[in-house]
């Protein structure tokens, strides 16, 4: 069997793509096969680094599996596949999935018939791949970020010719559609509106690992949310790593601010986040969408990234703080209740105590209800870890420990402003650390604490905030929302 090859568009249609299907139809057919004989259906196991990217091709790489007669395996020592999706943001991420991945070595000498794929950012580099295929023998399968849609052949080839699979990631230009999903949860979603990105902020890894921009077409987008809507989900995430450039590259000129305007129309009881938007594209007409919106949630991140002119430039940012000052004032003026969260990152090469200050001052003035934080990490093949200025690493905690320190305080005033308020709550159920105590987020994604009922999860709640800390609200419950 030939792998499918994309013709002229970037749209790869998998609701038309008999190959694909083929393959999904040769392995059920093993794996019926196989449960005929052992009278037990195999299981897969899959484990997300990173982003909400991730975790959406997570759900349709379980979506596969599932298609492809596996049940889902609790823990990985059940799993008969198991499929780790990696991250290639930080080094710290990458370390932990070749360190879990080398635990995995013991359940394959257990069942040398367990399959262990590894994709995602961090595989799609070529010197991962290499580590992998010289360090990690028990790896059967290395795809890239692009390839999902071919997950299917390569189990296949692997089941029949007993073979390692590790190929480097071409087909970055490529959108797949209608690849089945298997969500996590029956209330939130994530809804990728686009792949890759094109601003080579010089420290940031994702551009070599997820390609070009690539947006999908509106009518794609709107009927998965139509679909989601009648399901009955509530919260509705629209994912790219720069929404703002949603249909740069199509050609009905319809920008991201358009496409929020034309899904907020669906009627229904749901709220639309969507994530992450850069400040140098984010428009006036984008933020007045949001505030005439019936769906769309008052709450925008937008990474800042430095407070400091000289590293935004360095940085490659494309604006400097005047400019965010101004998004953030108009984003104010028009939705007085926003709530604005950012992404701030300390240690960049370069990055003097002044420039650090001047983050810590933007900071005081800006007053973001929440960020998060990152130590800047060299990405190996990106301009910034090629720098001769890398700042030592208890330089950089000491500024991460003085960010966090600044920020707790104003995260803090930013919550107990909400003391007394009523805020919309979608319940999430029993709380991970207290199962007594039930949490759920507000519009604005803040956690928040009470006390609950069964029947809650995935509902609208009215609560009344009764107590603030810096990472948490506590209340009580008014009524169903
Ligand atoms: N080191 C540390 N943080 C990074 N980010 C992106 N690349 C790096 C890196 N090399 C952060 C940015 C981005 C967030 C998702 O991750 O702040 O907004
Ligand atoms: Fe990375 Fe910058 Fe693209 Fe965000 S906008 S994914 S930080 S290159």
């Amino acid at each position: 069997m030939e792998a499918e090859r994309p013709v002229a568009s970037h749209q790869l249609s998998l609701r038309d793509s008999e190959t694909c299907q083929k393959y999904i139809l040769a392995v059920k057919k093993a794996n019926q096969e196989k449960r005929e004989e052992t009278g037990r259906s195999p299981r897969a196991y899959v484990l997300t680094f990173g982003c909400q990217q991730n975790e959406a091709d997570s759900e349709k790489l379980a979506g596969l599996a599932s298609e492809m007669g596996y049940e889902k395996a609790a823990h990985p020592d059940e799993a008969d596949l198991i499929i780790v999706n990696t991250c290639a943001v930080r080094e710290h991420a990458e370390q932990k999935a070749l360190s879990i991945v080398g635990q995995y070595k013991h359940l394959k000498a257990r069942n040398p018939e367990l399959v262990i794929v590894m994709c995602g950012c961090m595989v799609t580099q070529a010197f991962r791949q290499n580590e992998i295929k010289h360090n990690y023998p028990y790896v059967d399968i290395v795809f890239g970020a692009s390839s999902m849609f071919r997950f299917p052949q390569l189990l296949w080839e692997h089941m029949e010719k007993e073979r390692r699979l590790i190929i480097p990631d071409e087909e970055t230009y490529l959108v797949a559609e209608g690849l089945p999903v298997r969500r996590n949860s029956t209330y939130r979603a994530w809804v990728s509106i686009m792949y890759g990105c094109n601003n080579f902020c010089t420290y940031c890894i994702v551009p070599y690992v997820r390609g070009r921009e690539r947006s999908r077409s509106k009518e794609d987008i709107i009927s998965e949310v139509e679909e989601l809507v009648k399901q009955g989900y509530k919260d509705i995430t629209l994912l790219g790593q720069n929404v703002n450039s949603y249909g740069h590259d199509n050609q009905d000129g319809v920008d991201f601010a358009d496409l929020l305007a034309l899904i907020d129309n669906i009627e229904g009881d749901y709220t639309i986040h969507f994530m992450t938007s850069h400040p140098k594209d984010a428009t006036e007409k984008l933020i007045d969408v949001i505030a005439s919106g019936r769906h769309i949630a008052h709450h925008f991140h937008l990474p800042l990234q430095s407070g400091s002119d000289r590293i935004l430039k360095a940085m490659n940012r494309h604006y400097d703080a005047q400019h965010y000052r101004k998004v953030l004032n108009y984003l104010r003026q028009r939705i007085p209740d926003v709530t604005v969260t950012s992404d701030i990152m300390v240690g960049f090469p370069g990055e003097t105590e002044e420039d650090f200050c001047d983050t810590l001052a933007f900071l005081a003035e800006a007053r973001f209800d929440m960020i998060f934080s990152f130590i800047y990490s060299p990405r190996k093949g990106t301009p910034a870890a090629e720098a001769a200025d890398q700042i030592p690493p208890e330089v950089k905690s000491d500024r991460f420990s003085r960010l966090l320190q600044q920020q707790n305080e104003i995260s803090l005033e930013s919550n107990r402003r909400l003391v007394g308020s009523t805020l919309r709550v979608l319940c999430d159920g029993p709380s991970k650390n207290d199962p007594d105590v039930w949490s759920g987020r507000t519009d604005g994604n803040k956690i928040v604490f009470f006390d609950g009922s069964r029947e809650d999860i995935g509902r609208f709640l009215t609560i009344r905030i009764t107590r603030a800390e810096a990472f948490a609200l506590y209340g009580e419950k008014e009524s169903h929302g």
